[in-house]
């Protein structure tokens, strides 16, 4: 489903070149679970946002669904953006001014074939919370209404910058529980970037990132569920 070939991004800060991602090659399947793990600095949100439509690479292809990527110019990647992706990020990015359910009506008008918004709010468990604004609800609710609002727009990918980063680690296993859950439901493929090693566990598959370079693709035959690990 996903081709990634040779992605390298470089940044330029004066005289310096960072080599934020050197060469990454990999492939997704469709209804995959995919975690991307690396310590802090390894590329790993320079990736996913490239694969999000939210950043170019400096050279390389991007494939998704036999639709080469890495040629659309910036009308196309915002329709992409719009369409085919949900993102979950560490800190929510919810508008504040918005009620909890508003949220997610909010992608749901922007989407091209979307789910009902008082379904997925009810699906993450917070149909009492629907005119909450953001500002009433905790960390972990918050994190809830960010994931109902990645998959109301029923995207093709659902991609996650730790999301349970901001979490302690109780809230972060329920958070991390839920997205396995929705993801499974609604046959999405999951693609989540973490720092936290005791995630690949979890995963059908796992990318493992150090210095902009992949390290380690393996998949586990036999996936752990949330409840079977402690951190
Ligand atoms: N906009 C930017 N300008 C310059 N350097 C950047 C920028 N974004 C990321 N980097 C650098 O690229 C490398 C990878 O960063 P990042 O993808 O954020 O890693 P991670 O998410 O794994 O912590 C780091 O060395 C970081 O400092
Ligand atoms: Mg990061």
């Amino acid at each position: 489903m996903l081709i990634a070939r040779d992605l390298k991004k470089i940044y330029h800060m004066g005289e310096i070149e960072v080599h934020a991602l050197d060469g990454v090659s990999f492939q997704i399947n469709e209804g995959e679970f995919c975690v991307i793990v690396g310590a802090s600095g390894s590329g790993k949100s320079t990736l996913l946002n490239i694969l999000g439509g939210m950043d170019s690479p400096t050279s390389g292809e991007y494939e998704l669904d036999h639709q080469l990527n890495t040629n659309f110019n910036a009308k196309a990647l915002s329709e992409f953006r719009r369409k085919d992706i949900g993102f979950v990020f560490q800190f929510y990015n919810l508008l504040p001014s918005l009620t909890a359910l508003e949220n997610i009506m909010l992608a749901e008008g922007i989407a091209e074939h979307p789910l009902s918004s008082q379904e997925m709010l009810e699906s993450v468990g917070l149909k009492e919370r629907a005119n909450n604004f953001p500002s009433a609800l905790s960390g972990g609710e918050q994190q809830r209404v960010a994931i109902a609002r990645a998959l109301v727009k029923n995207p093709k990918l659902i991609l996650c910058d730790e999301p349970t980063g901001a979490l302690d680690s109780k809230t972060g296993k329920t958070i991390i529980a839920l997205l396995q859950k929705v993801a499974l439901e609604n046959h999405k493929t999951l693609i989540m970037v973490t720092h936290n090693g005791l995630f690949t566990k979890l995963a059908n598959h796992v990318i493992r990132l150090q210095d902009g370079k992949i390290i380690e693709d393996y998949y586990n035959e036999k996936p752990l569920t949330v409840e079977d690990i402690e951190w």
